[in-house]
Protein backbone atom coordinates (compact mmCIF):
# COMPACT_ATOMS: atom_id res chain seq x y z
CA UNK A 1 0.00 0.00 0.00
CA UNK A 2 1.64 3.71 -0.65
CA UNK A 3 1.30 6.26 1.56
CA UNK A 4 0.89 8.75 -0.74
CA UNK A 5 -1.76 7.55 -2.05
CA UNK A 6 -3.85 7.47 1.19
CA UNK A 7 -7.05 9.99 1.81
CA UNK A 8 -9.11 10.95 4.89
CA UNK A 9 -12.62 11.49 3.50
CA UNK A 10 -14.96 13.45 6.52
CA UNK A 11 -13.12 10.65 8.78
CA UNK A 12 -13.01 7.57 6.38
CA UNK A 13 -10.05 6.83 5.93
CA UNK A 14 -9.15 5.73 2.58
CA UNK A 15 -6.35 3.40 1.04
CA UNK A 16 -6.54 5.91 -2.31
CA UNK A 17 -8.86 8.81 -3.33
CA UNK A 18 -11.21 6.25 -6.11
CA UNK A 19 -14.35 5.38 -5.52
CA UNK A 20 -16.39 3.13 -7.29
CA UNK A 21 -19.46 5.74 -8.81
CA UNK A 22 -23.07 4.18 -7.57
CA UNK A 23 -25.25 2.31 -9.44
CA UNK A 24 -22.37 1.16 -12.11
CA UNK A 25 -21.66 -2.79 -10.40
CA UNK A 26 -25.61 -3.10 -10.19
CA UNK A 27 -26.72 -4.03 -6.70
CA UNK A 28 -24.27 -7.16 -5.93
CA UNK A 29 -22.43 -7.38 -2.74
CA UNK A 30 -19.88 -10.04 -4.96
CA UNK A 31 -19.26 -6.94 -7.45
CA UNK A 32 -18.37 -4.71 -4.78
CA UNK A 33 -15.84 -7.19 -3.25
CA UNK A 34 -14.33 -7.56 -6.33
CA UNK A 35 -14.06 -3.66 -6.65
CA UNK A 36 -13.14 -3.11 -3.00
CA UNK A 37 -10.18 -4.97 -3.44
CA UNK A 38 -8.09 -2.11 -5.70
CA UNK A 39 -10.91 0.61 -4.83
CA UNK A 40 -10.59 3.25 -1.89
CA UNK A 41 -14.30 3.27 -1.17
CA UNK A 42 -17.40 1.37 -2.81
CA UNK A 43 -20.73 3.21 -3.39
CA UNK A 44 -24.05 1.13 -3.59
CA UNK A 45 -26.51 1.50 -5.62
CA UNK A 46 -29.22 3.54 -5.06
CA UNK A 47 -31.87 2.11 -3.18
CA UNK A 48 -34.86 3.06 -1.80
CA UNK A 49 -37.24 1.27 0.64
CA UNK A 50 -39.67 -0.33 -2.15
CA UNK A 51 -38.14 -2.78 -4.96
CA UNK A 52 -38.05 -0.87 -8.47
CA UNK A 53 -38.50 -2.76 -11.77
CA UNK A 54 -37.02 -0.04 -13.57
CA UNK A 55 -37.32 0.51 -17.40
CA UNK A 56 -37.47 -2.11 -20.44
CA UNK A 57 -34.36 -2.64 -22.41
CA UNK A 58 -32.54 -0.86 -23.72
CA UNK A 59 -31.63 1.10 -20.55
CA UNK A 60 -27.98 1.28 -21.29
CA UNK A 61 -26.53 2.66 -24.84
CA UNK A 62 -23.12 3.76 -25.86
CA UNK A 63 -22.09 6.98 -27.64
CA UNK A 64 -18.93 8.08 -29.30
CA UNK A 65 -17.19 9.62 -25.72
CA UNK A 66 -19.77 7.23 -23.00
CA UNK A 67 -22.71 5.94 -22.11
CA UNK A 68 -26.39 6.93 -21.81
CA UNK A 69 -28.37 5.22 -19.42
CA UNK A 70 -32.12 4.76 -18.35
CA UNK A 71 -32.35 2.00 -15.60
CA UNK A 72 -35.10 4.09 -13.66
CA UNK A 73 -33.00 3.21 -10.55
CA UNK A 74 -33.55 -0.80 -10.95
CA UNK A 75 -33.32 -2.23 -7.34
CA UNK A 76 -34.19 -5.10 -5.13
CA UNK A 77 -35.05 -2.53 -2.05
CA UNK A 78 -33.37 -1.86 1.62
CA UNK A 79 -34.52 -4.61 2.91
CA UNK A 80 -33.27 -7.25 0.63
CA UNK A 81 -30.08 -5.11 -0.39
CA UNK A 82 -29.45 -4.94 3.11
CA UNK A 83 -29.57 -8.78 3.78
CA UNK A 84 -27.69 -9.38 1.22
CA UNK A 85 -24.41 -6.32 1.88
CA UNK A 86 -24.91 -7.27 5.56
CA UNK A 87 -21.93 -10.33 5.93
CA UNK A 88 -20.40 -9.36 2.92
CA UNK A 89 -16.40 -8.76 3.65
CA UNK A 90 -15.51 -5.71 1.44
CA UNK A 91 -11.61 -4.47 1.66
CA UNK A 92 -12.73 -0.73 1.34
CA UNK A 93 -15.12 1.42 3.16
CA UNK A 94 -19.16 1.15 1.91
CA UNK A 95 -21.33 3.96 1.32
CA UNK A 96 -24.92 2.93 0.91
CA UNK A 97 -26.64 5.33 -1.55
CA UNK A 98 -30.09 6.65 -0.96
CA UNK A 99 -33.06 7.64 -3.16
CA UNK A 100 -36.42 8.90 -1.60
CA UNK A 101 -38.61 11.20 -2.21
CA UNK A 102 -38.98 13.10 1.20
CA UNK A 103 -36.93 13.62 4.29
CA UNK A 104 -38.94 11.12 5.86
CA UNK A 105 -38.07 8.79 2.92
CA UNK A 106 -34.35 8.95 3.14
CA UNK A 107 -34.19 8.82 6.85
CA UNK A 108 -36.49 5.79 7.59
CA UNK A 109 -33.84 4.00 4.99
CA UNK A 110 -30.89 4.44 6.94
CA UNK A 111 -32.52 2.35 9.46
CA UNK A 112 -31.52 -0.77 7.66
CA UNK A 113 -27.83 0.22 6.82
CA UNK A 114 -26.50 0.02 10.38
CA UNK A 115 -23.54 -1.72 8.99
CA UNK A 116 -22.31 1.05 6.27
CA UNK A 117 -19.62 3.44 6.56
CA UNK A 118 -21.21 6.54 5.26
CA UNK A 119 -24.06 7.47 2.97
CA UNK A 120 -24.63 9.25 -0.06
CA UNK A 121 -28.23 10.91 -1.39
CA UNK A 122 -28.96 10.66 -4.56
CA UNK A 123 -30.65 13.77 -5.17
CA UNK A 124 -29.75 14.38 -8.86
CA UNK A 125 -30.98 10.97 -11.04
CA UNK A 126 -32.32 12.67 -14.09
CA UNK A 127 -34.53 9.60 -15.40
CA UNK A 128 -36.58 8.50 -12.42
CA UNK A 129 -40.10 9.74 -11.30
CA UNK A 130 -40.17 11.70 -8.17
CA UNK A 131 -36.89 10.95 -6.98
CA UNK A 132 -33.29 11.80 -7.68
CA UNK A 133 -32.86 15.34 -9.69
CA UNK A 134 -36.80 15.72 -9.09
CA UNK A 135 -35.98 16.49 -5.42
CA UNK A 136 -32.45 17.71 -5.88
CA UNK A 137 -33.39 20.42 -7.57
CA UNK A 138 -35.21 22.46 -4.78
CA UNK A 139 -32.19 23.82 -2.61
CA UNK A 140 -34.90 23.73 0.45
CA UNK A 141 -35.97 19.96 0.06
CA UNK A 142 -32.23 19.35 -0.10
CA UNK A 143 -31.52 21.38 3.21
CA UNK A 144 -34.54 19.41 4.86
CA UNK A 145 -33.22 16.25 3.17
CA UNK A 146 -29.79 16.21 4.74
CA UNK A 147 -30.64 17.54 7.73
CA UNK A 148 -33.26 14.48 8.31
CA UNK A 149 -30.66 12.07 7.50
CA UNK A 150 -27.65 13.96 9.39
CA UNK A 151 -30.86 13.66 13.00
CA UNK A 152 -30.59 9.86 12.29
CA UNK A 153 -26.90 8.74 11.62
CA UNK A 154 -23.22 9.78 12.91
CA UNK A 155 -21.92 8.66 9.67
CA UNK A 156 -20.46 10.74 7.07
CA UNK A 157 -23.36 11.85 4.68
CA UNK A 158 -22.66 13.20 0.96
CA UNK A 159 -24.98 15.02 -0.87
CA UNK A 160 -24.55 13.59 -4.89
CA UNK A 161 -25.56 16.90 -7.05
CA UNK A 162 -26.88 17.38 -10.86
CA UNK A 163 -24.95 19.72 -13.09
CA UNK A 164 -29.01 19.85 -14.48
CA UNK A 165 -30.02 22.07 -11.90
CA UNK A 166 -30.09 26.01 -12.15
CA UNK A 167 -27.42 26.69 -9.65
CA UNK A 168 -25.15 23.43 -8.31
CA UNK A 169 -23.17 26.05 -6.23
CA UNK A 170 -26.61 26.66 -4.70
CA UNK A 171 -27.62 22.93 -4.45
CA UNK A 172 -24.25 22.60 -2.48
CA UNK A 173 -24.66 25.39 -0.47
CA UNK A 174 -27.73 24.31 0.97
CA UNK A 175 -26.51 20.68 1.51
CA UNK A 176 -23.39 22.63 3.63
CA UNK A 177 -25.61 24.59 5.73
CA UNK A 178 -27.65 21.28 6.53
CA UNK A 179 -24.21 19.62 7.91
CA UNK A 180 -23.72 17.60 4.82
CA UNK A 181 -19.64 16.20 5.33
CA UNK A 182 -19.55 16.45 1.47
CA UNK A 183 -21.19 16.91 -2.20
CA UNK A 184 -20.50 14.81 -5.80
CA UNK A 185 -20.01 16.35 -8.05
CA UNK A 186 -21.81 15.10 -11.08
CA UNK A 187 -24.77 12.83 -11.73
CA UNK A 188 -25.04 12.21 -15.34
CA UNK A 189 -26.48 14.85 -17.60
CA UNK A 190 -30.06 14.70 -19.35
CA UNK A 191 -29.46 13.58 -23.05
CA UNK A 192 -31.08 11.17 -25.47
CA UNK A 193 -30.11 9.09 -28.91
CA UNK A 194 -31.90 8.59 -31.93
CA UNK A 195 -31.75 5.68 -34.35
CA UNK A 196 -31.52 7.84 -37.69
CA UNK A 197 -32.88 4.62 -39.54
CA UNK A 198 -35.69 3.29 -37.23
CA UNK A 199 -36.29 7.02 -36.89
CA UNK A 200 -36.89 6.61 -33.19
CA UNK A 201 -35.29 7.10 -29.91
CA UNK A 202 -32.97 4.10 -28.53
CA UNK A 203 -33.71 4.25 -25.21
CA UNK A 204 -36.67 2.54 -24.08
CA UNK A 205 -37.45 5.81 -21.81
CA UNK A 206 -37.09 7.93 -24.51
CA UNK A 207 -34.31 9.94 -22.55
CA UNK A 208 -31.61 8.95 -19.84
CA UNK A 209 -28.45 10.14 -18.18
CA UNK A 210 -25.38 10.79 -20.08
CA UNK A 211 -21.91 10.07 -18.61
CA UNK A 212 -18.37 8.95 -19.87
CA UNK A 213 -15.20 10.94 -20.92
CA UNK A 214 -17.21 13.53 -22.60
CA UNK A 215 -18.53 15.10 -19.60
CA UNK A 216 -15.36 15.24 -17.68
CA UNK A 217 -15.15 18.91 -18.99
CA UNK A 218 -18.64 20.05 -17.48
CA UNK A 219 -18.04 17.67 -14.05
CA UNK A 220 -14.68 19.48 -13.52
CA UNK A 221 -15.55 23.10 -13.97
CA UNK A 222 -18.84 21.75 -11.60
CA UNK A 223 -16.08 20.83 -8.55
CA UNK A 224 -14.06 23.83 -9.60
CA UNK A 225 -17.26 25.94 -8.96
CA UNK A 226 -18.24 24.18 -5.75
CA UNK A 227 -14.75 24.35 -3.87
CA UNK A 228 -14.57 28.54 -4.71
CA UNK A 229 -17.59 28.29 -2.37
CA UNK A 230 -17.93 25.51 -0.15
CA UNK A 231 -16.00 24.40 3.05
CA UNK A 232 -16.71 20.81 3.06
CA UNK A 233 -15.03 18.37 0.63
CA UNK A 234 -16.25 17.50 -2.76
CA UNK A 235 -15.66 14.23 -4.41
CA UNK A 236 -15.41 14.90 -8.48
CA UNK A 237 -16.97 12.09 -10.57
CA UNK A 238 -17.42 12.45 -14.42
CA UNK A 239 -15.85 11.00 -16.79
CA UNK A 240 -12.71 9.33 -16.00
CA UNK A 241 -10.77 6.99 -17.89
CA UNK A 242 -7.74 7.91 -16.88
CA UNK A 243 -5.09 8.56 -13.90
CA UNK A 244 -4.67 12.14 -15.70
CA UNK A 245 -8.34 12.89 -15.11
CA UNK A 246 -7.83 11.73 -11.32
CA UNK A 247 -5.38 14.26 -10.94
CA UNK A 248 -7.00 16.99 -12.94
CA UNK A 249 -10.26 16.28 -10.42
CA UNK A 250 -8.08 16.81 -7.85
CA UNK A 251 -6.38 19.67 -8.31
CA UNK A 252 -9.73 21.52 -9.63
CA UNK A 253 -10.45 21.03 -5.60
CA UNK A 254 -11.87 17.15 -5.40
CA UNK A 255 -10.98 14.72 -2.18
CA UNK A 256 -11.58 12.03 -3.90
CA UNK A 257 -12.75 10.88 -7.25
CA UNK A 258 -15.30 8.47 -8.62
CA UNK A 259 -15.41 5.96 -11.47
CA UNK A 260 -18.30 4.83 -13.08
CA UNK A 261 -18.41 4.42 -16.98
CA UNK A 262 -14.74 3.30 -17.49
CA UNK A 263 -15.61 0.28 -15.59
CA UNK A 264 -17.94 -0.85 -18.74
CA UNK A 265 -14.48 -0.73 -21.32
CA UNK A 266 -11.77 -2.56 -18.97
CA UNK A 267 -12.63 -4.37 -15.19
CA UNK A 268 -9.22 -3.37 -14.10
CA UNK A 269 -9.61 0.48 -14.67
CA UNK A 270 -9.14 0.36 -11.08
CA UNK A 271 -6.01 -1.88 -10.57
CA UNK A 272 -4.56 0.51 -13.86
CA UNK A 273 -5.46 4.06 -12.04
CA UNK A 274 -4.02 2.86 -8.53
CA UNK A 275 -0.83 1.82 -10.10
CA UNK A 276 -0.47 5.01 -12.27
CA UNK A 277 -1.27 7.18 -9.09
CA UNK A 278 1.83 5.40 -7.03
CA UNK A 279 4.18 6.09 -10.28
CA UNK A 280 2.50 9.75 -10.59
CA UNK A 281 3.40 10.28 -7.08
CA UNK A 282 6.95 8.85 -6.74
CA UNK A 283 7.76 10.95 -9.64
CA UNK A 284 6.48 14.13 -8.36
CA UNK A 285 7.47 13.15 -4.50
CA UNK A 286 3.56 14.29 -3.29
CA UNK A 287 0.87 12.89 -1.20
CA UNK A 288 -1.98 13.40 -3.54
CA UNK A 289 -4.09 14.98 -0.24
CA UNK A 290 -1.06 18.05 -0.80
CA UNK A 291 -2.33 18.53 -4.50
CA UNK A 292 -6.44 19.14 -3.88
CA UNK A 293 -7.64 21.92 -5.41
CA UNK A 294 -4.35 23.88 -5.87
CA UNK A 295 -5.31 24.47 -9.39
CA UNK A 296 -7.04 27.61 -7.91
CA UNK A 297 -4.30 29.28 -6.35
CA UNK A 298 -2.79 32.47 -7.79
C1 LIG B 1 -25.69 2.29 -15.80
C2 LIG B 1 -25.56 3.40 -14.82
C3 LIG B 1 -26.29 3.35 -13.63
C4 LIG B 1 -26.19 4.38 -12.68
N1 LIG B 1 -26.90 4.29 -11.51
C5 LIG B 1 -26.77 5.28 -10.58
C6 LIG B 1 -27.42 5.18 -9.32
O1 LIG B 1 -28.09 4.19 -9.00
N2 LIG B 1 -27.27 6.20 -8.45
C7 LIG B 1 -26.50 7.32 -8.72
O2 LIG B 1 -26.39 8.21 -7.87
N3 LIG B 1 -25.83 7.41 -9.89
C8 LIG B 1 -25.95 6.43 -10.82
N4 LIG B 1 -25.25 6.52 -12.00
C9 LIG B 1 -24.40 7.71 -12.25
C10 LIG B 1 -22.95 7.42 -11.88
O3 LIG B 1 -22.80 7.08 -10.52
C11 LIG B 1 -22.05 8.64 -12.19
O4 LIG B 1 -22.49 9.74 -11.44
C12 LIG B 1 -22.08 9.01 -13.67
O5 LIG B 1 -22.13 7.87 -14.48
C13 LIG B 1 -20.86 9.87 -14.06
O6 LIG B 1 -19.65 9.17 -13.85
P1 LIG B 1 -18.89 8.36 -15.04
O7 LIG B 1 -18.76 9.29 -16.19
O8 LIG B 1 -17.58 7.94 -14.43
O9 LIG B 1 -19.78 7.21 -15.36
C14 LIG B 1 -25.34 5.50 -12.95
C15 LIG B 1 -24.61 5.55 -14.15
C16 LIG B 1 -24.70 4.51 -15.09
C17 LIG B 1 -23.88 4.60 -16.35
Amino acid sequence: MSEALKVRLAGIEMKNPLMLASGIMGSYASSLNRISEFAGAVVSKSIGLKPVEGYDNPAVINYSHGLINAVGLASPGAEAFAKELKDYVLYAPLIVSLFGSSPEEFSKLVEYFPFSDGFELNLSCPHAKNVGLAVGNDPDLVYEIVRAVKKVTEKPVFAKLSPNVRDIVEIGKAAEEARADGVVAINTLRGMKIDIFAKKPILSNVSGGVSGEGIKPIAIKCVWDLYEELSIPIIGCGGVTSWKDVIEFMLAGAKAVQVGSALYYSNRIFYSLKESLIAYTRMTGERLEEIVGIAHRE
